[in-house]
């Protein structure tokens, strides 16, 4: 079994995909902080080039690149572009995703898929560019960006809660694998935090955490390089040991907690 990677600014570049907004703008910020040269991708280049600007006094470098993760050929094609004009991707944060509420009526399909879309067949476009170089080096670290969201369901969340369940039982399942190929697989399992994202929630957020804080805890974990980073603690271990409730209680417990049981329409 080959030790735990932990990638080091010495050794190349970091990736990070979502990065013109929210938290994957927080974490390149952490990360050129911590002397990493970054490449931020995602659509808008203009908030891309505000980021580079922010990032100027820092020790590290951020570089933008625009990219759709929807577009396989498109991460196929820039992953190669970065390593040839960048150098070796150590460390590959995929984060970009997107956030519907969504009700069982009138059930919109179109929004589902695009979720699906996006938080799922984006990281899936990630790793297909990444895993083969990464495999090759027997050297590497990735990141998918999941949520607590994808613990169990909640109200209005179909769509994403059901994707990142998807992301974290595949990240979980990828891990047996590539444990063996020197590549260190990680899942990022957030609470709420304060983001463009969270901003139009109409629901209690508990436990709403500042982007800083955040993005700080999401680059110690890739200092540790545990399989799980969750933050806040307590959160994320009140909704595992709701998981584990039976639905009888589930589905009350959370009703409660979200206000979803006062809802009368
Ligand atoms: N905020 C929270 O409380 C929270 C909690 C748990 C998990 N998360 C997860 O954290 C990640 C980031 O969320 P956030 O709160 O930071 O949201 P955000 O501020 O809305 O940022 C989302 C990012 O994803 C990018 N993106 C969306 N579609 C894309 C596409 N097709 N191709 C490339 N980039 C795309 C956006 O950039 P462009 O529009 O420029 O492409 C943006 O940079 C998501 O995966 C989310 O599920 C968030």
């Amino acid at each position: 079994m080959a030790a735990l990677y932990r990638a080091s600014p010495a050794d190349g570049v970091a990736w990070v995909t979502g990065a013109s907004s929210g938290i994957g703008r927080g974490t390149v910020l952490e990360l050129a902080r911590r002397g990493f040269t970054v490449i931020a991708t995602a659509r808008r280049l203009p908030d891309l080039e505000t980021l580079v600007a922010e990032a100027i006094a820092l020790p590290g470098k951020v570089i933008p690149e625009t990219g759709d993760v929807t577009d396989a050929d498109g991460m196929l094609a820039l992953v190669d572009r970065i390593e040839r004009e960048r150098g070796e991707i150590v460390l590959a944060f995929l984060n970009a995703g997107i956030y519907y509420p969504l009700r069982a009526h009138p059930f919109d399909a179109a929004s589902f898929r695009k979720t699906f879309d996006v938080n799922v067949y984006g990281a899936i476009n990630g790793l297909a560019a990444l895993l083969p170089r990464m495999s090759a080096r027997k050297r590497g670290q990735i990141a998918l960006n999941a949520s607590v969201a994808g613990y169990g369901g909640l109200p209005r969340a179909g769509a994403y809660a059901g994707s990142k369940a998807a992301l974290i039982a595949m990240t979980e399942s990828l891990k047996f694998d590539t444990y063996l190929l020197g590549i260190t697989l990680q899942v990022v399992n957030p609470g709420f935090v304060e983001t463009p994202l969270t901003a139009l929630n109409d629901h209690p957020m508990p436990f709403l955490m500042k982007l800083d804080e955040a993005s700080r805890r999401i680059c110690d974990g890739f200092q540790t390089g545990g399989f799980e980073i969750t933050f806040p603690r307590r959160f994320a271990y009140i909704l595992k040991t709701i998981n584990l409730l039976p639905y009888s209680l589930y589905f009350g417990l959370i009703a409660k907690m979200t206000g979803w049981g006062d809802k009368k329409d």
